[in-house]
């Protein structure tokens, strides 16, 4: 099943979603732009609500080192680069398969002044993730959903202690909760969620915010 995005397939109720955004500062012209991309072709991306999550966990953690895996066209990462400007520090890995997504994404992110703060590459975000040395300080997970339960255990060893392991979809739509459902997707998103909270090294939280985003802190 394909990942679909728009307000009618989120957890939360449109109406409040819609009220949510309304207190939220207008976007600047190139996050403008992107979130229109988003809407014309159906690429499904974080969105604005968890934009700012983001945003929000990269200054209360106070991270430099942050990896993406699977970052499309660069809308999650733009909130990370901005983040990361405003602490005046650090950058961010992208990883995606698709070469087109990684041009777009080093197009929208240097518009948005953000080149001295991103990373791009492309492949696999698995491989590319296990031939990093070093310890990251948030790992964003949006891989395809059917490589979600290997992340747990990649994502621990590869984070500092204190660091994030945040992952979106992990509601899926509601598709959870249905017993028919047992598509490689909503199967990959139930075993990695099991996992993850079956892992005592991390301490995790679900915030029903969109699509359902776990924030693991590791201990
Ligand atoms: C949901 S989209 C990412 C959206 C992005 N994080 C955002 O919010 O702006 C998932 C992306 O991950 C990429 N992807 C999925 N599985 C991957 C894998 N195993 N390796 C590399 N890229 C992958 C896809 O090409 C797609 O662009």
């Amino acid at each position: 099943m394909s990942q679909s995005h728009g307000p009618d397939h989120l957890i939360t109720n449109p109406d409040i979603e819609e009220y949510i955004e309304s207190f939220f500062p207008p976007a600047d012209d190139v996050r403008r732009e992107m979130e229109e991309y988003a809407r014309v072709n159906g690429f499904p991306i974080v969105g604005p609500s968890v934009g700012r999550l983001l945003y929000q966990l990269t200054l209360v953690s106070g991270a430099e080192e942050i990896i993406e895996l699977g970052s499309g066209f660069g809308y999650s990462a733009y909130w990370f680069g901005k983040a990361l400007s405003a602490l005046g520090r650090g950058r961010v890995i992208l990883t995606d398969a698709s070469r087109d997504n990684a041009e777009m994404a080093r197009d929208f992110l240097s518009r948005a002044g953000l080149t001295d703060r991103v990373e791009i590459r492309v492949g696999d975000a698995l491989k590319i993730f296990g031939g990093e040395e070093g310890l990251f300080d948030i790992v964003f997970n949006d891989v395809d959903k059917e490589w979600y339960p290997p992340l747990v255990g990649k994502a621990y060893p590869k984070l500092r202690k204190g660091g994030l392991f945040i992952t979106d979809n992990v509601l899926w739509h509601g598709r959870v909760l249905s017993p028919e459902d047992d598509s490689p997707t909503t199967g990959g998103v139930r075993e990695f969620t099991k996992l993850l909270f079956a892992e005592p090294g991390f301490y995790t939280t679900i915030l029903p915010v969109r699509d359902g985003v776990a924030v693991s802190l590791k201990l």
